[in-house]
């Protein structure tokens, strides 16, 4: 079936290092070649497009459909497999080999076509292949498209943690054809709903709203074009959130803080499961059910404001269940990489749309908050 579908207004990003455009909705990448062509209108470049395997199978046609078939013009395609265990230098290593072999040189514009592990990784090389070449993000899961392809956050994981090398970089576009998201797992879905669902909590009372009102439409698992332009609505509304934020505070010295709502034991819960039984999205769901119990002692908001926050964030569950106790997630929560000199930033919300981060957080908090945590996903399997 196909749909005529939607193609929202593009989203500014705009900071003292990049200044590019996101650009939302059904349809981009069959005209991707005249995208990139307008973007680099006096430079010449070669696209290289890095993905896996399971993705190019299923939309390598779409991809592929506005580019030449042949000459200098088709793009050469390097193949990486998915999953964070992938996540690494060895992988970067690999990919550049590929590069010079295929004759990549300062012309090379970079296709990241993947979720956040392909985003992160093809930022990082276009960061440091011959000191820097273009690169174009076309996110593939909901996660990346409202989330890891905005921001130029890229990098790997080292053995000792996730994330910890890595630079700034940002994208010449970021392109999120919400037509692929007819092909994500359902539970991929959900996770990445969860980070759509955090940016209502911190900085949006409508998208909160909407994401209430719209549960069934989004959920179902059956394509109609009322689905997609609900989801196009959401992606829209989640990038703008983190685009007002990041055009504030790239390099995340104060407010982009408040994008990690539910991390802190988020983080943790990951860590203690080995980053593999339970998807990022979930893992930051049940941190910040933990962190609305904070902050209903702390009295930031009110118990009923909790209760509909967690209602939601239910909602567009289930979320998987994990076995950690409470002091193992608190002692976690040390590594994380946002602790400034042996301080955690913790983010409170304030209201539905508003937050604060607060520096003072106790393990004694953060240990009653992981109980209650935990003894809501008790009720949840039970029920
Ligand atoms: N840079 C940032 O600011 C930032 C922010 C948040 C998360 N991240 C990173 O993002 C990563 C997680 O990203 P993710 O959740 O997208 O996971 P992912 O990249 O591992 O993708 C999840 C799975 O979905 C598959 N897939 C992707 N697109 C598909 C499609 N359209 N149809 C069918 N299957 C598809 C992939 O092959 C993979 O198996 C983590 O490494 C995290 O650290 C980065
Ligand atoms: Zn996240």
């Amino acid at each position: 079936m196909r749909y005529h579908g939607y193609i929202v207004p593009s989203i500014a990003i705009k900071t003292p290092s990049a200044s590019y455009d996101v650009t939302i909705g059904s349809g981009l990448l069959r005209t991707l070649s005249t995208r990139l062509k307008k973007l680099n209108p006096t430079k010449p470049y070669r696209p290289f497009i890095i993905t896996s395997p399971e993705i190019w199978k299923l939309w390598s046609k779409a991809v592929l459909a506005s580019f030449p078939k042949e000459g200098p013009g088709k793009p050469v395609v390097l193949l990486h497999p998915a999953g964070e265990s992938h996540k690494r230098m060895a992988a970067v290593e690999a990919l550049a080999q590929q590069l010079a072999l295929a004759g990549a040189d300062r012309d090379a514009l970079l296709l990241a076509f993947g979720g956040g592990v392909i985003g992160d990784i093809t930022g990082f090389l276009a960061a440091i292949y011959m000191r820097g070449v273009r690169y174009v993000q076309l996110p593939s899961t909901l996660l990346a498209q409202v989330d890891s392809s905005i921001g130029g956050k890229t990098g790997v994981n080292l053995l000792a943690g996730k994330n910890l090398i890595g630079s700034f970089n940002h994208p010449q576009a970021v392109f999120a054809d919400t037509d692929l998201l007819r092909t994500l797992p359902p539970d991929q879905l959900r996770a990445g709903l969860q980070e759509s669902i955090k940016a209502g909590i911190i900085y949006d009372a409508r998208l909160f709203a909407y994401l209430e009102k719209n549960v069934t439409t989004i959920l179902t698992k059956k394509p109609s074009p009322q689905k997609e332009k609900a989801l196009t609505h959401v992606v829209a509304a989640s990038v703008r959130v983190k685009a007002d934020v990041v055009n504030q505070d790239e390099k995340e010295l104060g407010l982009r803080m408040i994008l990690n709502f539910g991390h802190t034991l988020g983080h943790a819960i990951e860590a203690a499961t080995n980053y593999k039984q339970i998807l990022h999205g979930e893992a930051v769901a049940w941190g910040s059910i933990a962190a609305l119990h904070v902050a209903v002692a702390r009295g930031t908001i009110t118990q009923p404001q909790a209760d509909r926050m967690t209602r939601l964030i239910l909602a567009y569950g289930p979320l998987t269940p994990f076995k950690a106790s409470a002091a193992k997630l608190v002692e976690l929560t040390y590594s994380d990489k946002k602790n400034r000199s042996g301080k955690r930033a913790y983010v409170l919300p304030i209201s539905i749309g508003a937050t604060q981060v607060i520096f003072d957080i106790t393990d004694t908090e953060l240990h009653a908050a992981a109980e209650a945590m935990l003894s809501r996903m008790r009720d949840s399997v039970n029920n």
